[in-house]
């Protein structure tokens, strides 16, 4: 619980006592966020009705998913299971968890990545040079019993709540993933099979009013590590997918989930799959709440391309070589986001 000499104060607590943004927040003019290039109106992700999925139409959204894992690297989902009331409770209890005294927050503050509960500020505090305009909770959540007395006592129903959530957004990632295997052209189980016991975890991602959101982001582009990502977020626009060379806003849409593509999903899709660079900008008047769960192997799984996906005569080599996915997720923590990927440390030698 104490601090350690390399953390820097919650931005929550900054700022609303300032009338611009702090040195160490303003990126230079080379890497800021060019608001007015963004395209906020036009083309979009895909929308995916999981409702379908296990009607006639199945194989029309199996097709989709295909598309839009390979064309956008996201989509969005609506019908997709997890009860309207669990996503409320979870958003109101984030609020809460955020709105309380910095006393009580900073009791879980940690700049310690490998930490399985924790608060923390930017993205990595202890590599990062410039800092970001966010704090986030971090929450291991599977199984949940192994974590859940880790977890906040304040607000008082944040266990039960966010359980809740964990244990549905799980169920729904289930199928998705038998999904996403079938739309690779692999048996239902073939992508759950190779994540050992399965890894999930949990961001609470709090973006408070930024003075001078041109200067800084919420989240510099980045692509996620994991395998998939499932993307709740209040009513305030900031995420934004890169597509086809420019940045496009994804807008809120009440009752959907963005799914995107990480690392790990690239791998097994043997780049079939693409992990799509994504960032989040904050603006002026609002504040921002994001709940990302990031689903993940364990740790000791090895990741690969697999044997199916592979035919070195009809040219689809492995594009990447297996690996634990303890060694990739250190990767990703060390280079603080600096450079865009991790993927090509991974690359399968050509020689
Ligand atoms: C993330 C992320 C986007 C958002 O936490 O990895 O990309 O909109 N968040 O907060
Ligand atoms: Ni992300």
């Amino acid at each position: 619980m104490e601090i350690s000499p390399t953390s820097k104060p919650l931005v929550t607590d900054i700022a609303s006592s300032v009338d611009h943004v702090p040195s160490n927040y303003v990126r230079p003019i080379s890497d800021r966020p060019n608001l007015s290039e963004v395209e906020t109106s036009g083309d979009s992700i895909p929308l995916i009705d999981l409702g379908e999925l296990h009607g006639p139409n199945r194989a029309e959204i199996i097709h989709q998913v295909a598309h839009a894992c390979s064309s956008y690297g996201f989509f969005q989902i609506k019908n997709h299971g997890v009860p309207e009331k669990t996503i409320e409770r979870m958003m109101t209890v984030a609020r809460e968890f955020f709105r309380q005294p910095e006393s009580e927050r900073v009791k879980h503050y940690s700049a310690d990545t490998k930490k399985t509960t924790r608060l923390s500020t930017s993205f990595n505090v202890g590599s990062e040079k410039v800092s970001n305009w966010r704090d986030f909770l971090r929450l291991h959540c599977l199984p949940i019993e192994d974590f859940i007395n880790e977890w906040p006592l304040s607000p008082v129903s944040f266990r039960e709540v966010t359980a809740e959530y964990a244990t549905s957004v799980r169920a729904l990632v289930l199928i998705l993933l038998e999904a996403i295997s079938e739309s690779l052209g692999l048996a239902k189980n073939r992508v759950s099979d190779t994540l050992g016991k399965h890894g999930q975890h949990m961001a609470l991602n709090y973006y408070p009013p930024c003075p001078q959101p041109d200067l800084t982001f919420g989240l510099p582009g980045h692509k996620d590590p994991n395998l998939i990502t499932i993307l709740l977020q209040d009513e305030v626009s900031g995420l934004q997918v890169f597509k086809d060379g420019k940045w496009i806003a994804v807008h809120p849409v009440s009752n959907t989930f963005i799914i995107n593509i990480g690392d790990q999903m690239q791998v097994i899709s043997n780049d079939k799959y693409k992990s799509v660079l994504h960032r989040a900008v904050v603006n002026s008047d609002k504040e921002r709440i994001s709940i990302p769960t990031f689903y993940c192997p364990s740790e000791d799984a090895v990741v690969g391309p697999p044997q199916e996906l592979i035919n070195e005569e009809d040219g689809s080599p492995a594009v990447y070589k297996s690996f634990t996915y303890a060694e990739y997720y250190d990767k990703f923590w060390d280079k603080a986001l600096a450079t865009e990927t991790c993927l090509d440390l991974f690359k399968a030698s050509t020689t």
